[in-house]
């Protein structure tokens, strides 16, 4: 995953689109199979204390999840997938997409090590190849424009050379920034970018040529984030009193209306019968005003009941959709570049356990998750501030963990945020000490740290304790525990 990997910064796509225009707009017959519906989860695994793989698949099983989004091939996680019938998505990361493009021969090693190998009888369910992730990002200032259709063809040509053309499909998930609605704001009018048409009809033939589907990423939260005016019912499916005319279509949320701004542009390039997958949809819990339990239960509940309805879109009504929720787990190490809610779009948290009830089928009846099990943790004990340090260097020693350790919780807005200055402190040398695998040096902070057995956590902030790591996963780098190497205050505290 790439630091803006959810960052969708401005286009004209995020504003709501409530404009009331006649426009025609050309319903969609049968398309060609290919989608089946239904709902996925994305799986990143940048976090410093991954959960092991096994576990992570028990509970995607315990749960009934039937389709995983990864963004690698990292071997340790797909063999965990092995004689699942979980159906997989792999990843080449945008880094790898040059070398790829410029060489059939990398292709062809990419699929025998990543793909052809684990497809033995009782093997793994691969079924899709995301060649890059969103590289046509403007954040990205084109920089894998010229690699990723060359990367796309050399992969499915692999693909087809190895027989498997049939049974995996090698797509692009991309943001919706490709995207682009004219500034008129209505669904119908939706066209691809400018910079990029030449490069999508190329890319769109390749996908019609192996019958493969369209990914793209919706983001309402962003929406809604960026824009403080934003209708938030229109946000959480609940729009009808108000709804948006499109032509004779009457569109009641965002996500309906981002969706069909996609089949609209299919349309207008030449490919209307292009199916599509939702490769991320989501809303996080944390780190932001908007991102809470709360909100994020109601708009993963209301859009499991959409998709799993089989209501379809104004465009394409009574198709299935076929959605991968981000995200299955929370990281906490992804960039914040694009927000402090980046480590928390999970459904589950770092170790795996339910944050809020979701009824993965759909019918809103008993919602509740199975949490992961087995899951081995550090000793319970914290890193907390002493009253008795010197409070004159204590600044310095919150700014230091903060740079390292995930601080985010403790956002305006967000769960930690109400806990108090010495809350603070304590949360943010708790972070650093269990980043740390509770190194015992990891808690002096100059005299101001201590470690205690007593719980700090309040009714709304979790103070954590971290996952132990089994041998052989990869844990924080030894500068870590260098102290004060390359300080960056990162956070601002008031005391
Ligand atoms: C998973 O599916 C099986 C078979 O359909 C069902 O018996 C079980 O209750 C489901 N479990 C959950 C957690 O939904
Ligand atoms: C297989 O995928 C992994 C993870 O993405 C990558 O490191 C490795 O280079 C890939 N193998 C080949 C032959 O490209
Ligand atoms: C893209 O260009 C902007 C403005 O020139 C720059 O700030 C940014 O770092 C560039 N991003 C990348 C990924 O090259
Ligand atoms: C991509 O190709 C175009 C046309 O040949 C060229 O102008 C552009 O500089 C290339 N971009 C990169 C990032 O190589
Ligand atoms: C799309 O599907 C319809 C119905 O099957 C068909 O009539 C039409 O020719 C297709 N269009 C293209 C461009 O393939
Ligand atoms: C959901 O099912 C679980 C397990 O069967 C049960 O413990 C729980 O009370 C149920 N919750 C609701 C709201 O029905
Ligand atoms: C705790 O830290 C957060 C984040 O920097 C800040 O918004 C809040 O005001 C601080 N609380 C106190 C009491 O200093």
């Amino acid at each position: 995953m790439m630091c803006y990997d959810k960052m969708q910064g401005g286009q004209s796509f995020n504003t709501i689109i409530w404009l009331i225009l006649v426009a025609s707009a050309i319903g969609c017959g049968c398309l060609r199979p290919g989608v089946e519906g239904g709902v996925g989860v994305n799986w990143g695994t940048m976090a410093s204390h991954p959960l092991p793989p096994r576990i992570v698949v028990n509970m995607l099983q315990a749960n009934n999840i039937s389709k995983v989004k990864l963004f690698d091939a990292d071997p340790n996680v797909v063999a965990a997938f092995a004689g699942t019938n979980i159906e997989v998505m792999i990843a080449i990361p945008n880094d790898m997409l040059d070398g790829i493009a410029a060489s059939t021969d990398a292709a062809d090693s990419w699929v025998r090590d990543n793909v052809t190998q684990y497809l033995f009888q009782g093997g793994v369910n691969i079924r899709y190849v995301a060649v890059g992730n969103e590289p046509f990002l403007k954040a990205y200032n084109g920089t894998f424009q010229n690699v990723t259709v060359p990367a796309l063809e050399n992969i499915q040509n692999s693909l087809l050379n190895a027989n498997l053309g049939g049974q995996v499909k090698a797509i692009v998930p991309l943001n919706a920034d490709v995207l682009s609605d004219g500034n008129s704001q209505l669904p119908s009018a939706g066209t691809f970018r400018g910079d990029i048409q030449p490069i999508m009809k190329d890319l769109l033939s390749l996908l019609d040529k192996n019958q493969a589907p369209f990914t793209v990423n919706i983001y309402p939260y962003l929406s809604l984030q960026q824009n403080p005016n934003f209708p938030k019912d229109y946000a959480f499916f609940d729009g009808a009193a108000n709804p948006i005319m499109d032509g004779s279509h009457v569109y009641t949320n965002v996500f309906d209306a981002n969706y069909d701004l996609l089949v609209s542009a299919l349309i207008g390039i030449g490919f209307p019968n292009m199916s599509i997958i939702v490769g991320e949809v989501g809303w996080p819990t944390d780190g932001e005003m908007s991102a809470n339990i709360l909100s994020a239960q109601k708009f993963n509940q209301e859009l499991l009941k959409h998709v799993l309805s089989n209501i379809g879109t104004p465009l394409r009504p009574g198709l299935p959709l076929e959605v991968y929720l981000f995200a299955l787990i929370d990281e906490d190490q992804k960039s914040i570049a694009p927000g402090n809610f980046e480590r928390h779009w999970g459904i589950f948290t770092f170790d795996g356990q339910s944050k809020y009830p979701l009824d993965l089928t759909g019918q809103g009846q008993n919602g509740s998750l199975l949490k992961a099990s087995d899951v081995k943790y550090l000793p319970f004990r914290w890193c907390v501030l002493n009253p008795d340090g010197d409070m004159s260097k204590l600044a310095e020693n919150v700014a230091y963990a903060c740079t390292y350790a995930d601080c985010t919780a403790l956002t305006y807005g967000s769960s930690c945020n109400s806990i108090g200055g010495p809350g603070n402190a304590s949360y943010a040398f708790n972070s650093y000490y269990q980043l740390t695998n509770q190194n015992a040096d990891s808690c002096y902070f100059e005299g101001l740290g201590m470690v205690t057995t007593a719980d700090p956590s309040t009714d709304s902030c979790k103070f954590m304790i971290e996952i132990a790591l089994s041998s052989g996963l990869r844990g924080p780098s030894a500068s870590l525990l260098m102290p004060f190497a390359g300080l960056i205050a990162l956070f601002f505290f008031s005391f």
